[in-house]
């Protein structure tokens, strides 16, 4: 449906090029200061822009690489080997998409190839917007509720119950009437599979509603709806729409849903125009369409808050000491806020909006993450883009205010936002722990866990291998004090084996341990480990200290779509029970 052209990015003399030492070249176009890497080798040219995919950062030379292959960025360490165009820290994870090389008269020419932007397609000019005809109203971290035209859409509702099995909960009371918008919505667009973002106990109330309300998600290669069945939330109106095509809801609305550069299996982004006005909704994309987006968006909503993984607060051991830790999520912090002003800074959205990211650890036992995830404030982001983009007006939402759009675009209106009415509270200061932590420890006493044999059947239905790494799993209790009754237990990953001790070959090593009821409820449940990864439910240790991609990406985004059958597991075993937990590690 869309074309293709070929941009030229750098051109280079073929005085410049005779000076190429074999192995990594920087340039820089000096018209528009973009940097690009160029390796030499007997083969010929390879070239990428000098960008990480991750965040964007620069890339400088890796000194530790003596081969002068390898490139480090300076944001967070990301490694590219330029020589495979393969990113080598992760280790075994993305790749960089190279530029054409067009050599000419000894000169050279760095071309990109560009899709067309899809949504450039029968493009609409603005049309004039009456006062309360576009409206945008927040009701709790990544749900908006926006009336254009009359057609009401909600984003990623989660309004009740917690996300990551009980790490995270709301931050903000949603407004009183949130139940009511989300079950009249015309249409729900649910960004991906989180549970911060697709939440089973806020859509286990919305269907018993409507049932057959509509929900778009995109189409990604683990399915958003994956659990559908498995949960018994009787939705019946899911629709997979794919990348990059106009959705039209009426003659005046559509959408696109766009994927993200870095997690494409997973995340995506949204964008909606009405009359020819453009909203974007980038929500927890890394490089949401890789980096392409609409110039002047009218409304451009992102997250901003950071603090979003068990990195680094679950890690302990080695460098990973609090005062590390603190420094490091300080920088962190930093570092997105000024990702955040510079997406804005591009951009250049007429109006912004910071949400996504209003989550708390209230769980009792989260106090010590609690305390230590600092994440930044909405209001520190939009400050910081008042004094770099002055021209954008910023928007901190708070629950039940509603953003009038028109109004917002019209220069003469200072105020665009409806408060919520007066009394409204804006926190949370309840939340109804007893009755989610009953669920996760159901899985405490099932049959299942007092065979041995469970844990390879758990992992070979996992089906992950040929990976040199040795994993150590114990199970704990609230403190992550090993259970004198619990599993602990190694998993080699490298033929899929179940050693007493570790072997004696050089490995990677990590040691987790896990809370026993949000395991055990995983693993009953094939559920994914964000549950307890991102929800701060295990303590870490690895040796070397290395993020083992292929084994995260497998455990969080891979896992096999249906849950592991245990009832012929159980019906497959003799009795009485193997209780004997003859596979503690010693
Ligand atoms: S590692 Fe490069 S931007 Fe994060």
């Amino acid at each position: 449906m869309s074309g293709q052209r070929a941009n030229e990015v750098l051109a280079l003399s073929a005085e410049d090029v005779a000076s190429f030492k074999f192995g990594i070249n920087f340039r820089k176009n000096p018209n528009d200061g973009k940097c690009y890497l160029i390796y030499k080798e007997e083969a010929g040219l390879k070239a990428c822009r000098n960008q990480c995919k991750h965040q964007g950062g620069v890339f400088i030379t890796d000194m530790e690489d003596l081969n002068r292959q390898t490139v480090k960025c300076t944001k967070h360490n990301w490694k590219l080997n330029v020589s495979t165009m393969r990113y080598s820290n992760p280790p075994d994870s993305f790749s960089q998409e190279e530029l054409e090389v067009e050599l000419l008269d000894g000169g050279l020419r760095l071309l990109e190839l560009v899709p067309q932007d899809p949504w450039l397609e029968e493009q609409r000019d603005p049309q004039p917007l009456e006062p309360g005809e576009a409206t945008v109203t927040y009701l709790s971290h990544a749900c908006m509720a926006l009336s254009l035209g009359g057609v009401r859409v909600v984003f990623d509702p989660w309004l009740t119950g917690p996300a990551f099995a009980r790490g995270w909960w709301l931050l903000h009371q949603p407004p009183h009437d949130a139940w009511d918008l989300l079950c009249s919505a015309d249409f729900i667009y649910i960004s991906h599979m989180h549970s911060d973002h697709l939440s089973y106990p806020t859509l286990k109330v919305l269907a018993e509603r409507r049932p057959d309300i509509p929900i778009y998600v995109g189409d990604t290669s683990r399915p958003v709806f994956w659990y559908l069945q498995h949960s018994n939330v009787k939705l019946t109106n899911i629709k997979v729409v794919p990348f990059g095509i106009w959705q039209n809801v009426n003659q005046h609305l559509r959408f696109m849903i766009l994927m993200d550069g870095v997690h494409p299996a997973l995340d995506t982004c949204l964008l909606l125009d009405y009359k020819g006005h453009i909203i974007m909704n980038t929500v927890d994309c890394t490089r949401p369409n890789s980096g392409r987006l609409p110039l002047r968006p009218d409304l451009l909503m992102t997250d901003f808050a950071g603090g979003a993984s068990g990195f680094p607060m679950t890690f302990c051991s080695g460098k990973y000491t609090e005062a590390w830790k603190e420094d490091f999520i300080r920088t962190e912090r930093r570092k997105l806020l000024h990702y955040k002003v510079q997406l804005v800074k591009t951009l250049q959205p007429r109006v912004y909006c910071p949400f996504a990211g209003y989550f708390t650890e209230a769980h009792p036992s989260d106090t010590y993450i609690k305390n230590i995830n600092i994440k930044n404030k909405a209001e520190d982001l939009n400050a910081e883009i008042n004094k770099m983009a002055p021209n954008v007006t910023t928007w901190t939402p708070k629950p039940g205010a509603t953003l009038d759009l028109a109004l917002a675009l019209d220069p003469q209106h200072s105020d665009a936002v409806r408060a919520p009415p007066p009394g409204t509270p804006v926190y949370k200061d309840r939340w109804d722990f007893q009755r989610y932590d009953q669920e996760l420890r159901s899985a405490v006493g099932s049959q299942v866990f007092k065979h041995l044999a469970w844990v390879q059947q758990y992992y070979t239905w996992a089906g992950f291998r040929n990976y040199n790494l040795v994993v150590r799993v114990i199970e704990t209790d609230e403190d992550f004090a090993p259970l004198a009754d619990g599993w602990d237990y190694l998993v080699d990953f490298l033929d899929l084996t179940f050693p007493l001790s570790r072997p004696i070959r050089e490995h990677n090593y990590l040691e987790i341990r896990n809370r026993v009821g949000v395991m055990r409820y995983v693993v009953l449940n094939g559920l994914l480990w964000d549950s307890l990864y991102i929800g701060f439910q295990n303590r870490i240790s690895r040796d070397p200290d290395v993020y083992h991609h292929r084994f995260w990406d497998h455990f969080q985004v891979d896992l096999p779509l249906t849950p592991p059958d245990w009832e012929g597991f159980l019906r497959s075993l003799p009795d009485p029970p193997d209780d004997s937990h003859s596979c503690r590690v010693g």
